[in-house]
């Protein structure tokens, strides 16, 4: 499948990074949310608005915008054979770690729903940098790759 994408090559990968900038968006704004959203009152106007901001964050940006990165980022992968590359399995190690913290945030803004929320707004500060310092690897992987 190499050199399958053709003269649509550069498309694809542009699609990949817009769809990049629009998953990080979202990881990064969520748990911004979360902190505001736990310093509110169960049930007040505050916390019904965050619940629909939080929801439609989720389910019209961050959620698809992942699904895009994905599609694009695989199409590359076999476009390039980049699957006996160390920097590529840097890249999904750091991945999973993007997933199973998108995961995360997706449980928690159910508990939100549902006004059972059991974490302090320090926490979701603290969880705010994950995203931030795996997408600082994952650029670095994808770009100087390092080995
Ligand atoms: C979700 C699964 C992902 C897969 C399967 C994937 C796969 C790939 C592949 C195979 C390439 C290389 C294309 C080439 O050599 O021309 C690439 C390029 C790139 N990826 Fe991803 N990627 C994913 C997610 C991400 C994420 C989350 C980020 C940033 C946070 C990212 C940032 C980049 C960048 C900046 C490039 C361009 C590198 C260059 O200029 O060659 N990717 N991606």
């Amino acid at each position: 499948m190499v050199g399958f994408l053709g003269e649509a090559y550069l498309w694809v990968k542009a699609l990949h990074i817009i769809a990049v900038i629009a998953w990080m968006a979202g990881m990064l704004y969520l748990p911004r949310l979360y902190v505001y959203h736990s310093e509110s009152e169960p049930h007040s106007i505050q916390s019904e608005t965050f619940k629909v901001m939080e929801r439609r964050l989720l389910r019209y940006i961050t959620n698809p915008a992942m699904i895009v990165t994905w599609a694009a980022g695989l199409a590359l992968a076999f476009n390039v054979d980049a699957w006996s590359e160390p920097w590529f399995h840097a890249k999904l190690t750091f991945l999973v770690g993007m997933q199973v913290t998108h995961a995360a945030y997706a449980r928690w803004r159910r508990q939100f729903a549902v006004d059972q929320n059991r974490h302090s707004p320090r926490f979701y500060r603290m969880m705010n940098e994950v995203p931030t310092v795996l997408m600082i690897g994952i650029v670095i992987f994808a770009i100087v790759r390092p080995f």
